[in-house]
């Protein structure tokens, strides 16, 4: 069952042009399984219809505070008190003014009064209105009020500008609302992942690499964003953007990986939040080619038919030399955080199991990580690029533990639940 299967979730939609992209979060809202009730204010409806409301919602829209009898029988004052979540997108500079001041003059402020549960704002309009000292203020007292916010974001408006006021993408919102709604256990603490593959120049035009995808260290990140971690992502070329909320630091190459690990040590050595645990996911490369020439290797340079051979130098191993360090602490009797690899082995045959965990242990052992995954990419739903995952996780103190075929994303969520289990 997905995160949003049967939540209840309140949607008020506002007067303001950005009405339409909350239609397509109506749409997300429902095709990931929530149940969505819809209030608009009457302005609202002069951007996007009942009709339209009604089709995507699944129930009729209320707006009118004073219509009597509700023909679908639902009391939308009531439902909004009682969904989960209660998203308002867009929020115009009005409707937060009205909030702010405590107003109930129409069906949305009067249900966002009686609300108790979380409220999240999407605010959207002209950005000289969002930088307005009015709205500002009134932006301040909903933050004092507790009121959670996503965007608003910088780029084009439909009035032609450019600036900070467009609002958050529709699943941009959703995902604000998941995390609003997650158990927060790495709430204050710091995780760092390395993500993707390295490509390692030969010259200009080419580069040696693997098929690594990203996704897995991309699960962690979106798991961990969810359960309120800091997340400090170092990353090679992946198609994928960045976890909104994640701190990126993109690279190209292992050495580059190597030393923004080592840069991200050391700062979290003096961090007001240092590090709690590290993940490394990338898939980097052992080797570069020792020389990068400045200009293409032309075939013609190579003489004969031989082809150009290729000498290559060994890259430094980024979870080793983070292992090390993490130990140094640790036998000083200082905090350390949990330091985790992930191993991809190629192993076939009826003994294929028992041969990935020696071999596991092995690899546990020669890095000094504190906890290694270990997959066999050539089993079923385990390739590279694969959603799925199936991994047998070993810890150093000898526990082990088989997980079945899972989702990558519910991989990275029982690898962080599990590392809560290690925080002391
Ligand atoms: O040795 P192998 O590549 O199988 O080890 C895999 C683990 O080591 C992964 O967690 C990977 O991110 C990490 N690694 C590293 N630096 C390297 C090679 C691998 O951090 N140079």
């Amino acid at each position: 069952m997905g995160f949003w299967s049967n939540r209840y979730i309140a949607v008020a939609i506002g007067g303001g042009i950005a009405a339409y992209k909350t239609l397509e979060l109506l749409r997300l809202l429902r095709e990931a399984g929530a149940r969505v009730v819809v209030i608009a204010t009457a302005a609202a409806l002069h951007f996007v219809t009942p009709l339209t409301l009604q089709a995507l919602s699944g129930h009729l829209v209320r707006s009118d505070l004073f219509t009597p009898n509700e023909s679908d029988g639902m009391d939308h004052i009531r439902l909004a008190q009682e969904a989960e979540l209660l998203i308002v997108a867009p929020a115009t500079a009005d409707l937060m003014a009205r909030m702010a001041g405590g107003h109930g003059d129409d069906l949305l402020t009067t249900a966002l009064l009686a609300r108790q549960g979380p409220v999240l704002l999407a605010p959207a309009m002209n950005s000289a209105m969002w930088s307005h000292p009015a709205t500002q203020r009134n932006v301040a007292q909903l933050q004092a009020d507790g009121i959670h916010w996503v965007g608003p974001e910088y780029g084009a408006l439909a009035c032609g500008d450019q600036g900070q006021g467009r609002m958050a993408a529709a699943e941009q919102i959703l995902e604000a609302g998941r995390r609003l709604l997650s158990p927060q256990s790495w709430r204050g603490r710091h995780l760092l992942i390395t993500a993707g593959p390295t490509q390692e120049e030969l010259d200009p035009v080419r580069y040696l690499s693997n098929r690594s995808s990203g996704r897995m260290g991309w699960a962690i990140c979106h798991a961990a964003l969810r359960a309120g971690a800091h997340v400090t992502l170092v990353h090679g070329p992946v198609a994928m953007p960045v976890p909104w909320g994640a701190e990126a630091v993109a690279v190209q190459s292992a050495q580059q990986m190597y030393e923004a690990v080592l840069q991200i040590w050391e700062r979290q050595e003096q961090h007001a939040l240092p590090l709690s645990a590290a993940i490394f996911t990338a898939a980097v490369a052992d080797f570069r080619p020792a020389r990068r020439q400045t200009r293409k290797i032309k075939k013609e340079e190579s003489g004969d038919q031989t082809l150009t051979r290729l000498t290559l130098a060994q890259n430094p191993d980024i979870l080793a030399t983070i292992a090390a360090r993490a130990n140094r602490l640790t036998q000083e009797n200082r905090p350390a955080p949990i330091v985790v690899g992930f191993a991809a082995e190629t192993q076939t045959g009826a003994e294929s199991q028992a041969a990935l965990r020696a071999l596991g242990q092995k690899k546990l052992a020669h890095k000094g990580c504190d906890l290694l995954l270990v997959n066999n990419v050539w089993a079923e739903g385990c390739a590279f690029g694969s959603p799925t995952n199936q991994v047998t996780l070993l810890h150093r103190s000898g526990h082990e533990e088989t997980w079945p075929l899972l989702s990558k994303e519910v991989v990275g969520e029982r690898l962080l639940d599990y590392l809560t289990t290690l925080f002391v």
